[in-house]
């Protein structure tokens, strides 16, 4: 008999390349995956620890699911991801029903700690160890991922794919879980990553975004020789089937020669870099333990804009940190005025227990004061993003189609018109009209519009004419160019 599957991902890339793991790993035992809880027999939530917000969600959910239970004692509920590290027993305390909590460098076990839940064998935990319990070796094992199992039912797309080059951070911000709940910063080997991307391309995969908390830092030692993020590009580079290659989320002070170097030389590689600032006042950046100031962070942006003309910064910010000024607060704002971000994700800060900010300082700056900051933020950098978009008018992108856009919704048949919406090699989203025969596909698309998120055009059928011209990475500049000649 199959079990039904049921699982809810929130949080980050990380949480949705973790999900598409637990469902290979479940599907090889016989469950299929549905989408309603109410059809399911096993429901998972893998779940987000950054924020207050996200956490309160999810117990939330676990309040709604209680009637689940007691209605079909035999469902399995189960709590992945960075929560489960987190709260571990607290769970089960503030939700009895729960019967698993497995943090994200034990979901390797999840399906035998399911089989013995539902035989009887009562509540079961898969957690890493904490960062001081234990030799530093063994506590790298316990968070070690098995990404060679994935299922393609769980991608973003069936031709966009995560892959993870790199395990945890070892950066310590002082209002960040993540070194806890993820652990140790670790690097996977490049013959591992490089086989993998192979069979993505294989199964069909366009783009792959390389997924690290600090993935600009990645570095794997063997053999007497060092790979990084530059090296790997380059052996990505060369595999068919591959026409994109991403990398999230890099961190400002390992953004290196090397690495922008294989950014303008590899056609394939995307001018599109996360480098998260979080603050622009150099007291608060001290206070988060960034280990970088504004002054390096702006000598970054200057190497960026000198070698990739055309790229796409976007950064994330918290407002709100604990004893931020108005004084400080409007250093963001200043930041954000003379990066010219293409997108910042932004943030109230929330206070994390065992985190250093929140033994240190305390979380002194009022909600509304925050909900303030974060929206005087928000406006600047849409009205930039809508700006920096129009400038994109009457030129044209390569976009690959990523699938009907939300107004469009699920309608339309195979030859009918609907809206598409899909990506630049520079993350910018696109929406034209266009027929489902283009999803999947990388199309030119003239610009003839725009708001502040997106670019709003129409496809060209030839690749040449006098507005057509391609400014997002050096590489497919160049390429245009010499195809002019
Ligand atoms: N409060 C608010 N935002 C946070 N982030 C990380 N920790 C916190 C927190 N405690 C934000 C940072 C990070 C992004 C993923 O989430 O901006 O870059
Ligand atoms: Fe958290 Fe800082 Fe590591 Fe990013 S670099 S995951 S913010 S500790």
């Amino acid at each position: 008999m199959p079990h039904f599957l049921y699982i809810k991902t929130v949080g980050c890339q990380m949480n949705v390349l973790d999900s598409e793991m637990v469902v290979a790993s479940l599907r090889g035992r016989d469950y299929e995956l549905v989408d309603d809880p109410r059809n399911a027999d096993t429901i998972l939530l893998n779940t987000c620890s950054v924020r207050q917000h996200a956490e309160d969600k999810i117990y939330s959910i676990l309040g709604r699911l209680r009637r689940y239970k007691q209605k079909g004692p035999r469902k399995i509920i189960g709590v992945l991801g960075c929560m489960a590290q987190k709260d571990q027993q607290l769970i089960f305390e503030r939700a009895p029903h729960v019967d698993l909590v497995v943090g994200p460098g034990q979901l390797q076990q999840i399906a035998d700690l399911i089989e013995k839940a539902r035989s009887g064998a009562g509540r079961q935990m898969g957690l890493s160890l904490g960062r001081r319990d234990g030799p530093a070796r063994e506590i790298r094992r316990s968070h070690e991922t098995f990404d060679p199992l994935r299922d393609s039912a769980m991608r973003p797309t069936p031709f966009q794919a995560y892959l993870r080059i790199q395990i945890g951070c070892d950066k310590f911000c002082t209002y960040c879980v993540v070194p806890t709940t993820r652990g140790p910063e670790q690097g996977r080997s490049p013959e591992e990553i490089v086989a993998e991307a192979r069979i993505l391309a294989d199964q069909g995969c366009k783009e792959i975004t390389l997924l690290g908390q600090t993935v600009n830092s990645y570095k794997y030692a063997s053999g007497g020789k060092t790979t990084r993020l530059a090296d790997l590009l380059y052996a990505l580079d060369g595999i068919d089937g591959v026409e994109r290659l991403k990398f999230v989320t890099n961190y400002p002070k390992d953004m290196n020669a090397d690495l922008l170097e294989a950014a303008r030389d590899l056609p394939k590689c995307s001018s599109y870099l996360h480098v998260p600032l979080q603050s622009g006042s150099n007291r608060i950046l001290r206070h988060m333990k960034r280990g970088y100031t504004v002054e390096d962070y702006r000598e970054m942006m200057c190497r960026v804009r000198e070698m990739l003309p055309g790229a796409a910064v976007s950064s994330d910010f918290i407002v709100g940190f604990c004893g931020e000024t108005e004084d400080e607060f409007q250093q963001s704002v200043e930041m954000v005025r003379e990066c010219r971000f293409k997108n910042s994700f932004i943030f109230k800060y929330s206070e994390r227990p065992g985190t250093k900010a929140a033994d240190l300082f305390p979380d002194d700056v009022p909600d509304d004061v925050k909900r303030r900051r974060n929206n005087e933020l928000l406006a600047l950098q849409a009205a930039i993003g809508e700006e920096d978009n129009r400038r994109f008018i009457r030129s044209t992108v390569e976009v690959l189609v990523e699938g009907p856009s939300k107004k469009a919704g699920k309608q339309g048949s195979e030859g009918d018109t609907l809206q598409l919406t899909g990506r630049t090699i520079c993350d910018r989203i696109v929406v034209f009209d266009g027929t489902r025969r283009q999803i999947g596909e990388i199309v030119p698309v003239t610009i003839r519009d725009c708001t502040a998120h997106t670019l709003i055009g129409e496809v060209v059928a030839e690749r040449d004419g006098p507005d057509l011209f391609s400014i997002e990475t050096p590489a497919l500049r160049r390429q245009c160019e010499e195809s002019r000649l």
